[in-house]
């Protein structure tokens, strides 16, 4: 087995990249050497005695059933043939059942988020996820960011499918029993006498769509408080299996006591090989803990790349006195276990026939060839289908319906859209739109994400865009993009050091297109890949407030069906005044052509505005301004809400 030499090739003593006295690390390999001077007590009881066990972990699967290249994306024959197509869950099972039949006591963990990234997820919203799990064998998992993706709701029909416990102590499911009885603070293996307590990053809240009604509290003295409760009880072996990060992990292991072990995740953190360009830490990373004992800390990466394998030996009073371990690398050498094949196969086979589902009528081509020069169809109908998602709030929370009075302050007003034209594979042809087209034109499994920028940096960004590259960094720009809500026009002939943008402009939902102003905070939405770094088009920028929202698939997906047939425009919302194609330095001469308010309803128009409003679209104009005016009289003035910033994060933040 090609694999099995991979791994024990990885496999080293941990000590080696930590600061740990050579002394202490002989210290080590020797408690490991008299371990096996005891096999007596280890046999005799595993609870009490010595124990020598095997943890076997994943986190962040994000539903990647099937083996992912280095993008987490579906292997092509390309990558299957030099070697960059990974993990599987089909061999997950290869490699987890190995690693059983080497140590008569082991544990398989999950550090959450299995949810999410494709449409497999999207299809069978978590069902296939539960099947995989329980296939594998898992023992416990924990609960991640993602698991909320499809509301509270979801969680309460995915997790009675499992066939193992999920832990978590600083999540309050108080307002939710029926989700409440599925979810511990920890559980207990009588058997190996060790406890398991669960905890999740207390941003939870913030970014997933858990909704207002279920809070996460600081992990620190949730764990704390557990750990005691169970040392009272006499249990002296005790895990933390984290959604929380690497770095508020080692965080919290230092400001605690009683954990022995960390098996973690969220972050994605490849910890093991120096070497590895992924590195993010050693394997596992040692933290002295309040007490000065060691809280050993892991986790293995993201996507099923890696399968984490840690033997641990405990010493009766309960400590972990050696370990020894690496993440496996899950290569496409490894044989998949071919009854989980099978039965992944026939789940595609469904799935693939859901591919071919009409979403909706196409009147016309959508283009995305030229979307890396310039405005594109293709390029409007999805930031402006990201928009309008963005701008619904039932998107947002869940739990919003449960209140629906407070539906304006859940979540921000959103001023703009914008995505990397990189990241729209393919066009539309005309005719019927289906499901699989979606999926070929977005095929990353990228999130939206609303998040908040100043004027300035927008503007920056925007130059550099224009410019091909950061002026400051010099780092260059390697994709343009597409726009909504916004307006904005450069020269692309300009000399490399002038400024290229001309003028910026959002609209607001009165309509009106306003300058974009340096100091005030806009609300915008775009992809996770981009506030990553992505193709260069932002800075990156510590602490921003971010808000997941869907999948771009689902949301492309969603505005089809919604509409049932969609047409291809343009409107002059990204200009280049080089290009000669476009003459005027001002917007307002076409937009007046482009605007004119059509004298009937257009047939793609909702039914319920065509019923409401027989006069058409005039009439629903003239009526919406009344509103408009009647609320300034009688309540908040409305213009403040988009000049002022104070006002503006007064009511929608
Ligand atoms: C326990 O683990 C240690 C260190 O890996 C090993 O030397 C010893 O043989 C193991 N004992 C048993 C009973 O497997
Ligand atoms: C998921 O499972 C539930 C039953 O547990 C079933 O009603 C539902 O149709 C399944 N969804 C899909 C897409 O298979
Ligand atoms: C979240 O947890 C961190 C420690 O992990 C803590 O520093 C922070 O204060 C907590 N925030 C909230 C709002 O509880
Ligand atoms: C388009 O889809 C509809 C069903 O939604 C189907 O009846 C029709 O035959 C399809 N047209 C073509 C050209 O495939």
């Amino acid at each position: 087995m090609r694999f099995l030499s991979q791994a024990e090739g990885r496999r080293r003593m941990s000590c080696a990249g930590l600061r740990m006295s050579s002394l202490m690390c002989m210290a080590l390999s020797l408690a490991a050497t008299i371990t096996s001077a005891l096999p007596q007590s280890y046999h005799a009881s595993p609870k009490d005695g010595w124990l020598n066990l095997t943890v076997i972990h994943t986190n962040d699967v994000h539903s990647r059933v099937d083996p992912a290249n280095d993008f987490g994306v579906s292997c092509s024959s390309q990558d299957i043939a030099t070697g960059h197509c990974y993990g599987g869950t089909a061999r997950h099972k290869t490699v987890i059942e190995r690693l059983r039949g080497s140590n008569k006591h082991s544990l398989l963990l999950d550090g959450g988020d299995e949810f999410q990234g494709t449409l497999f997820y999207t299809y069978y919203k978590g069902n296939v996820t539960a099947e995989v799990m329980n296939e594998l064998g898992y023992d416990l998992g924990t609960i991640g960011n993602h698991e909320w993706d499809n509301g509270p709701e979801n969680l309460g029909r995915y997790w009675p499918k499992l066939k193992f416990p999920i832990v978590c102590a600083n999540v309050d499911l108080e307002k939710y029993p029926e989700l409440e009885k599925w979810v511990k603070p920890y559980h207990i293996f009588e058997d190996l006498g060790i406890a398991v307590i669960g905890y999740i990053t207390n941003t939870t809240g913030d970014i997933s769509n858990a909704g207002p009604n279920i809070a996460f509290t600081d992990p620190i003295p949730a764990v704390q408080k557990y750990v005691d409760e169970l040392e009272a009880k006499g249990i002296k072996r005790i895990f933390g299996l984290s959604h929380n990060g690497y770095g508020p992990d080692m965080e919290l292991a230092a400001n605690t006591h009683g954990i022995d072990l960390i098996v973690g995740g969220h972050s994605h953190s490849y910890l093991g090989d120096p070497a590895n360009p992924l590195y993010e830490g050693p394997y596992p990373t040692v933290i002295k803990n309040l007490k000065g004992e060691n809280t050993l800390i892991v986790q293995a990466f993201c996507w099923g790349r890696y399968i984490g394998h840690l033997d641990v030996v405990f010493n009766p009073e309960g400590t972990i006195v050696s370990w020894e371990g690496a993440p496996i690398l899950v290569e496409n050498s490894i044989p998949a276990d071919d009854r989980l094949l099978d039965r992944i196969d026939g789940w595609r086979k469904e799935f693939e026939e859901w591919g071919q589902t009409v979403l909706g009528v196409a009147t016309d081509a959508f283009d995305q060839n030229s979307c890396k020069q310039r405005e594109c169809t293709m390029g409007n109908l999805v930031a402006d289908a990201m928009l309008e998602h963005a701008r619904t709030p039932i998107y947002a929370t869940a739990a919003i319906e449960e209140d629906a009075e407070d539906k304006g302050s859940v979540r921000p007003w959103t001023d703009l859209a914008f995505i990397n034209s990189g990241g729209i594979r393919s066009g539309l042809p005309a005719g019927n739109v289906t499901i699989e087209m979606i999926m070929t034109t977005s095929p990353f499994g990228n999130g939206l994400v609303q998040t908040q920028m100043t004027g300035e940096e927008i503007l920056s960004m925007l130059e550099a865009v224009s410019a091909g590259r950061y002026k400051k960094s010099q780092k260059q720009v390697t994709s343009n993009i597409q726009v909504s809500g916004l307006r904005y026009m450069f020269d692309s002939s300009r000399p490399l050091e002038e400024p290229h943008l001309i003028k910026a402009e959002v609209q607001g939902y009165d309509k009106e297109w306003r300058e974009i102003k340096k100091r005030k905070l806009y609300w915008v939405v775009t992809l996770d890949f981009l506030l990553t770094g992505g193709d260069n088009i932002l800075e990156r920028k510590e602490g921003r407030r971010e808000i997941k929202l869907g999948l771009l698939d689902s949301v492309l997906m969603d505005y089809i069906e919604n509409r049932g047939r969609i047409s291809p425009y343009l409107d002059g919302r990204i200009r280049n005044v080089a290009s000669g194609t476009d003459e005027e330095d001002e917007w307002t001469g076409n937009n007046a052509k482009r605007f004119k308010i059509p004298p009937v309803w257009p047939v793609a128009a909702p039914e319920h505005l065509k019923t409401k409003y027989p006069g058409g679209v005039e009439e629903m104009l003239r009526d919406y301004i009344r509103l408009r005016e009647a609320r300034s009289e009688h309540r908040v003035p409305m213009k403040p809400m988009f000049e002022d910033l104070e006002s503006k994060q007064e009511v929608w933040a």
